[in-house]
Order: structure tokens, then sequence, then C-alpha cells
């Protein structure tokens, strides 16, 4: 496995340029979230997003991690645990799209970033994937509970059965966003458009 497949692997797997989109999602948050901050990732996997976003809001912050698989979440429990920031972060075990209900609503309004990095944990069951709706429910709650000036990304993938369905309606959920409450950009990997990994990023205009 060469350097590049590695990082692959760890951060997603799912074709070409993943990780750099990966590292661009992560630097675009890193830019707006803070010590003392909210966090969410709606799709801990092993945790690599998860473990990021608790180092960015540090022992004051907190992050709600959520994953449908119990070995995604042990995985990135243990992760969390070796880096000292288990106590930073609150994973649970269901759904997404379950968010409204699951977070306390004092949030609502008050999340400065949101990661969603869709499709399949590499290694694990691959019929334990993200879908195109329950994830257009997540992402319609989430910008519920993110904060004016905060940031959603959305990771999705082509190359796997359902991806396609799945990485076209979160576009056009994008392309439909009220531009004079949100700032959409989307990036590509380098494969020919349309065919690799997407980025979405959906920053809430600040409050005037
Ligand atoms: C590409 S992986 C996430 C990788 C993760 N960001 C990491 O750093 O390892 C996608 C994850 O979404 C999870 N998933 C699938 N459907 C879900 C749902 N409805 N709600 C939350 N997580 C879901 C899968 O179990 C899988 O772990």
């Amino acid at each position: 496995m060469q350097a590049g497949e590695s990082q692959r692997a760890r951060q997603g797997g799912q074709g070409r340029s993943s990780s750099s989109l990966t590292a661009m999602a992560q630097a675009a948050v890193a830019e707006r979230l803070a010590p003392g901050m909210h966090a969410i990732d709606a799709t801990v996997g092993n945790g690599h997003d998860t473990l990021f976003l608790a180092r960015q809001v540090g022992a004051t912050g907190q992050v709600y991690g959520f994953d449908l698989q119990a070995c995604a979440l042990a995985a990135a429990s243990a992760r969390l645990l070796a880096a000292g920031v288990a106590d930073r972060v609150r994973l649970i075990h269901a759904g997404h799209e379950t968010m409204a209900e699951r977070l306390p609503a004092r949030l609502r309004g008050g999340v400065q970033a949101i990661m969603f990095n869709l499709g399949y944990l590499p290694g694990s069951d691959r019929q334990c994937i993200t879908r195109a709706v329950s994830s257009l429910q997540a992402l319609r709650q989430a910008l519920e509970w993110l904060a004016p000036g905060g940031l959603l990304t959305v990771l999705a993938y082509r190359g796997h059965a359902g991806g396609a369905e799945e990485a076209d309606a979160v576009a056009r959920w994008l392309q439909g966003l009220e531009p004079s409450l949100y700032q959409v950009g989307q990036q590509y990997g380098d494969a020919a458009r349309g065919t690799g990994p997407e980025l979405g990023l959906v920053y809430r205009r600040p409050n005037r």
C-alpha cells in the first residue's frame, strides 16, 4: 500500500482525492472552529474527523458524534481516549437523521461546525452506507443547528452502489440553498467532475 493509499484507507478510501478533500474540509473548519465552541460529526466512522474536531474545540468545547455502527463508535472511542480528548466528545449510537431529537435544544443555532463524510466505513460492512433520503433529512436538520458564521461540510462519493444518487441529491440540495442565508462552495476530486468525490461547503452568513 502506498502512502497515498494508506491515507485514503484511513480517511474514507472511496475514490481518488478523497483524502485531499477531507483535508480541505478540515482546513475550512479550522478557520472557524475555536476552543470553547460546539461541533457535530454526523458520520463518526473511525473517528478521524471527530478527533480533529475535538482538538479544535479544546477542553472547554464539546463535540457530538453520530454513527449507526457500534464497531465504528468503538474504534472512534479508542482513538479519542488514546488522544486524551474523550471527555469533550459525546458519541451517539444513532442515525444523523435523528439529530434534532438527540441534541440539547439550547445548542440550536449555536453549533459552529458540522461535518458529514458520507458513504461506507472502509474495512467494515459495506451494506451500512449513508443513503440519499436520510442524508438529506440530516443535512436539512443540521442547518437548524448551525450558528451564524458557522460552516457545514459534506463529502459525497459516487463510486459505490447508491453513491451517485446520493451525491446528485446533495448537489441539488446545495444548489437550492437560499443565497442570502448561505454561501455555498463546491470542490471536486481530481477525477473528472461528475465521477469522483465531491465536497460541499455551506457557510451560514452572519446575522445582520
Ligand atoms: C465514510 S464513513 C465516515 C468516516 C469518518 N469520517 C472517519 O474519519 O473515519 C461513513 C460513516 O457513516 C456511517 N453512517 C451510515 N449511515 C448513517 C446514518 N444514517 N447516520 C450516521 N452515520 C451513518 C457509517 O456507519 C460510516 O461509519
